[in-house]
């Protein structure tokens, strides 16, 4: 009785599947998927994200079977549409990233072939992930003045992002709504240093200001910022500097990255069409392609270990429209 009643169900969930246009081998995939990255969704949801994941598969396997210098790669947005993805974690609206002449002057060069700071000491923290809220430019923010501090004191610090969600709106910063480095350096300059990740924890959600003085723990003398597509500056001020906040346009296209040079020709290379900050904290060369080293923030199973690389020299997705960084 059971079995023929397992036999039916069986039958009925195959029949189901099959009526939906979904094969046995589409399901078995994203089930496995799902475990892998512990979604859980109901039934209707479930058929809407499966629909959504196939196609993305096969866009990963289109782009993995052609000639390209990364890899694209299923990962926890693989249930996503870009539009979704978009609203969720990139800057929706443009920023105010145009520094048509910057502070920042650059040596004479010449410059070694590659440089990681992640190598050179204690200097990188961890990749973090900022959930679903735009708020990269904090992260950006905190990758920088925790290498900027590092190599000036020898101490890495895990700065917070959160305070500056939650404090840093009259320098045009908009929490979870945008933002960017740069502003974000001149708020932490103007209102006397930043605290702890431990002391003002990340909770991905806009709040109050919680920011006590007494706690401060990182400080910004002032703010650099690199002339407008100055790309040669960024490498300047890596090599001899320290790690650099950027910022480029993210589009479909990356949101599947997986490893290698990423290059794309769908994204394009001007200040009003940057939706996501970073931090550059090297460069190197593969096949005479030069590439940055580039630190995000969507957690440590994305990408290269949170990592990425992009192609170096020929302001790829506006890469160079608004880098900065701190003076500590
Ligand atoms: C850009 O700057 C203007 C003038 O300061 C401001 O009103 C506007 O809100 C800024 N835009 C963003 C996205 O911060
Ligand atoms: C740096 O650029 C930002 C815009 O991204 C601007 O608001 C700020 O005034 C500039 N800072 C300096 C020191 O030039
Ligand atoms: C953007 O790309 C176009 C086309 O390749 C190029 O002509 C232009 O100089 C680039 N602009 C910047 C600011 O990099």
């Amino acid at each position: 009785m059971t079995t023929i009643l397992l036999t039916l169900m069986f039958l009925f969930s195959v029949q189901y599947a099959i009526s939906k246009g979904f094969s046995e081998e589409d399901e078995y995939n994203f089930k496995s998927w799902m475990m892998q990255h512990n979604k859980q969704y109901d039934i209707e949801e479930y058929y809407h994200r499966l629909q959504i994941f196939i196609e993305n598969k096969m866009k990963i396997e289109r782009h993995n079977g052609g000639n390209h210098k990364y890899r694209m790669g299923l990962n926890t947005f693989s249930d996503m549409t870009f539009d979704e993805f978009r609203s969720s974690f990139l800057l929706t609206e443009p920023q105010n990233c145009s520094a048509t002449k910057g502070t920042h002057v650059s040596s004479k060069g010449l410059y070694p072939d590659s440089v990681d700071w992640r190598k050179k000491g204690n200097y990188v923290t961890n990749v973090k992930n900022q959930g679903p809220c735009g708020s990269c430019w904090t992260f950006s923010t905190t990758g920088c003045l925790e290498s900027v501090t590092a190599i000036s004191t020898g101490k890495l610090l895990q700065l917070s992002e959160q305070q500056l969600v939650d404090c840093a709106q009259a320098f045009n910063n908009h929490g979870c709504n945008g933002g960017l480095p740069s502003q974000a350096f001149e708020y932490i300059k103007y209102n006397k240093g930043l605290m702890t990740e431990d002391d003002y924890p990340y909770t991905a959600q806009d709040g109050t200001c919680k920011f006590k003085p007494e706690r401060a723990a990182a400080f910004v003398k002032d703010v650099v910022n690199i002339t407008m597509y100055d790309e040669m500056g960024m490498v300047d001020a890596v090599a001899r500097l320290n790690p650099v906040s950027m910022a480029y346009e993210v589009t479909s296209d990356f949101m599947h990255y997986h490893s290698g040079v990423y290059s794309s020709s769908e994204c394009h290379n001007t200040t009003d069409t940057v939706n996501h900050a970073v931090l550059a904290v090297g460069y190197d060369e593969e096949n005479v392609t030069p590439y940055w080293i580039v630190k995000n923030s969507w957690g440590p199973f994305w990408g290269m270990k949170g990592y990425f690389f992009i192609e170096r020299g020929k302001n790829m997705c506006g890469l160079s429209a608004c880098s900065s960084y701190p003076l500590v």
